[in-house]
């Protein structure tokens, strides 16, 4: 027996139908924020990736999965924000639409050690809106996140908040944390002494006890080296969200997994037990070099990705299965009466009438067990006798009785007691 590869699952019908209603909530509220939809390939050259998320991040160091032909290597896109980077400037949209808000979802790759909350397939609701440096396009896309999980009833969000300001800033940065950890370095573990020389800002993100309480104890703070207009854009971002009201925590240590990030970045959290270690429901930032980076001109940019698979353990429920709400069940009896019933079933359903047929060569009395077991009110006989006198027997399953109906007039007929019925 095949299974699926490691770390990537298969969403069945049960688990779909709540996907769906997931993103069409999204996409609701991605129309009133005035977001619009974008989709860009699974694959991309890799080295689109190697170039903007950083070489010693995890994602690119580890967890690439490559697909190479014989003069060309892609990756499967481990993220959605490089990509829809490199969309923007190849299709010339800072000249065709300047600022513009885009939301995705899909899914994003990574070779990771599965667990649960962690796949080597999963799949991200996310947003860019690139083209502009307002605080309050940061503000905006938090605020759009908080009330993604809250319209799905994900309640006991936590929102962590930090910036890392402009490169300057977080050269500045680099080396208040470089300095600090110097003289812890041995409590630090040995990936994070490699990190010291390599990327200052990985060791924030270290999982290990003695790493992240070493951090703890830095007591790191903004105002030490934002410059001026990075420290009013945080404290507008801040303001912000203060008058509308979404509630937040400044989290000194927090830099982000990705190399892409200057000004503001954001982690938002939930405690149920269902996601264990992997509690960051989803994340997002400012990416204001990441344009250029590219080759384009300086644009400010931000977006977040939230996880479906985490908001799916943090929701715990079960999907509302969507109601087919079947009328009409086609009972036929020989060859000739199953093509006619064919027929039939597809007038009905181009009159937009739910119904359904026996595939599986069932006998009568099994046919009428199974219209009983679907709930339909109206079951259609067509056997050799209806074929005979060109009708079809029309049993009304709630009333028990039956008709004869002529076929020409059927479908209006049956409209006409289902209007009644309602
Ligand atoms: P990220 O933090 O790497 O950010 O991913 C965002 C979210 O995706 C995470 O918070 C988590 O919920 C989910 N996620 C990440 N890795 C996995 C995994 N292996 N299994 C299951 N879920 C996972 C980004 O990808 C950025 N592109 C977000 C962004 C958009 N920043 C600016 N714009």
């Amino acid at each position: 027996m095949f299974k699926s590869p490691l770390g990537m699952k298969d969403i069945l019908p049960d688990e779909a139908y709540l996907w769906q209603d997931i993103e069409n909530k999204a996409k609701e509220i991605f129309c009133i924020y005035g977001y619009a939809p974008i989709a860009t390939p699974i694959l991309e050259d890799s080295r689109l990736f190697n170039r903007t998320l950083g070489s010693e991040t995890e994602i690119v160091k580890k967890q690439m999965f490559l697909v190479k032909r014989t003069h060309e290597e892609y990756c499967l896109r481990p993220e959605g924000t490089a990509a829809i980077a490199r969309a923007y400037l190849e299709n010339n949209l800072e000249k065709k639409a300047g600022f513009t808000k885009f939301y995705y979802i899909g899914p994003m790759f990574r070779a990771e050690r599965p667990q649960k909350g962690r796949l080597r397939q999963f799949h991200h609701i996310g947003v860019e809106a690139i083209g502009a440096n307002s605080p309050c396009i940061d503000s905006e896309v938090i605020s759009l996140a908080d009330s993604i999980l809250r319209e799905l009833g994900i309640d006991g969000c936590k929102i962590k908040i930090n910036s890392l300001g402009c490169l300057k800033d977080k050269s500045t940065l680099a080396k208040i944390l470089s300095a600090a950890l110097k003289d812890k370095i041995k409590n630090l573990c040995d990936d994070c002494r490699q990190r010291l020389g390599r990327n200052v800002f990985r060791i924030l993100d270290c999982k290990n006890e003695a790493c992240k309480k070493v951090v703890c104890e830095l007591g790191l703070d903004y105002e030490t080296y934002l410059c001026g207009d990075c420290l009013g854009h945080f404290q507008a971002v801040k303001q912000n969200l203060d008058n509308i009201n979404v509630a937040y925590t400044y989290e000194a240590a927090l830099v982000r997994g990705l190399d892409y990030y200057t000004r503001t970045v954001f982690e938002i959290t939930h405690s149920s037990s269902g996601l264990g270690s992997q509690d960051a429901i989803g994340a997002g930032g400012r990416y204001d070099n990441l344009i250029s980076e590219l080759g384009g001109p300086q644009l400010g940019a931000v977006g977040f990705a939230l996880g479906i698979e985490r908001m799916l353990l943090a929701i715990n429920k079960k999907a509302q299965l969507p109601s087919q709400n079947l009328q009409v069940f086609i009972v036929t009896l020989g060859n000739k009466a199953k093509k006619e019933g064919f027929v039939l079933l597809n007038r009905l359903r181009k009159e937009g009438i739910p119904s359904e047929i026996d595939y599986e060569d069932k006998s009568l009395k099994a046919q009428m067990r199974l219209s009983n077991d679907k709930g339909v009110r109206f079951a259609g006989l067509l056997g050799e006798n209806e074929l005979e006198k060109k009708v079809v027997t029309l049993k009304d399953m709630k009333l028990g009785t039956q008709e004869e109906i002529n076929i020409d007039t059927f479908i209006e007929e049956l409209k006409t007691k289902l209007r009644e019925e309602r």
